[in-house]
């Protein structure tokens, strides 16, 4: 697999996980016991997924993260290999790789518990990850790894003229000198109401709305909205880092058709189970809008 001649360098800083896959005909309430239909084991995590969700979307891209020292390392690792992701920045630390149990209804609904193992391990960035950062078009981040190397690569990011797309997830409240670096944000609606004065002083700011689409809002008080192509839904997980990873892929060409190409994506990843096994390819998002 070859990047776009006009491909963007992103490098992707975040979490890799092995996702516990379970399905069920209805989630339990609490204190519930239900039967499930099936269970697997597919490698995930946001960081991961957002890497290879822009790779098959026509970027170059290098990922930055960690793994444990346990049986899930290997595959995770070859995981973003057979992507053709760049793990010269995947480190091993000790412990267990980081997991996360869902559970997925028939409605393609599901309920994610993260836990980070190895990823709170990506504490320090090194002399190559800087530079590969300096040198990138977009550095992609989440928040499953901790907050203090996010903000140091964004901050690094912003020093060096490079583009800091942020999606804050899970939500929760950060530092404002790192809200200061961050030039585009990716949030779902409920994460956009939680964060709605921060995300105030982000130049562009997308709100992903399920199968309602996506908006934007850029500078100038611009605005945009995009339609969610109809599919048939399977499982929504990894469907939001299949939409940052497109957008990351398509940001050089312009927010509108970005958000286009990202809607598509988010819409493609929800028709297969898994996260990272449902992200399409370049050739699949094409197919899509043309057939729209
Ligand atoms: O966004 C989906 C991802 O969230 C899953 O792959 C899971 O690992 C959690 O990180």
């Amino acid at each position: 697999m070859t990047a776009e001649s006009d491909a963007p360098a992103i490098v992707v800083l975040g979490s890799i996980n092995m996702d516990l896959v379970t399905t069920t005909a209805r989630r339990p309430v609490p204190g519930e016991t239900v039967l499930g239909t099936s269970f697997a084991t597919v490698p995930g995590g946001k960081g991961a997924n957002q890497a290879i969700a822009a790779r098959r979307a026509g970027a170059a891209v290098r990922f930055l993260g960690a793994v444990g020292a346990d049986l899930f390392a290997a595959e995770l690792r070859r995981t973003l290999t057979d992507s053709a992701v760049s793990v010269d920045g995947l480190r091993t630390v000790a412990g267990p790789s980081g997991i996360a149990t869902i559970v997925l209804d028939s409605d393609g609904e599901n309920s994610i518990i993260v836990v980070g193992g190895a990823n709170a391990g990506m504490t320090e960035l090194t002399e190559d990850d800087l530079a590969a950062i300096a040198a990138a078009d977009i550095l992609v981040c989440q928040l499953e790894i901790p907050i203090d190397t996010v903000a140091a690569a964004a901050h690094h990011a912003r020093a060096h003229a490079t583009t800091v797309l942020l999606n804050p997830s899970p939500v929760r409240r950060l530092p404002a000198d790192l809200w200061a670096d961050v030039d585009v944000a990716v949030v779902n609606s409920g994460e956009a109401e939680q964060l709605r004065d921060d995300l105030e002083q982000v130049p562009h700011v997308v709100v992903t709305r399920g199968a309602a689409g996506a908006d934007y809002r850029g500078p100038g008080d611009t605005r945009l909205s995009c339609p969610s192509p109809q599919v048939d839904v399977v499982d929504t997980t990894g469907a939001g880092d299949a939409f940052t990873g497109a957008l990351a892929a398509a940001w050089h060409r312009g927010p509108e058709w970005a958000l286009t190409w990202a809607c598509a994506a988010g819409a493609l990843a929800t028709t297969t189970l898994g996260a990272s096994s449902s992200l399409p390819t370049r050739e699949e998002i094409t197919a899509a809008l043309v057939a729209e």
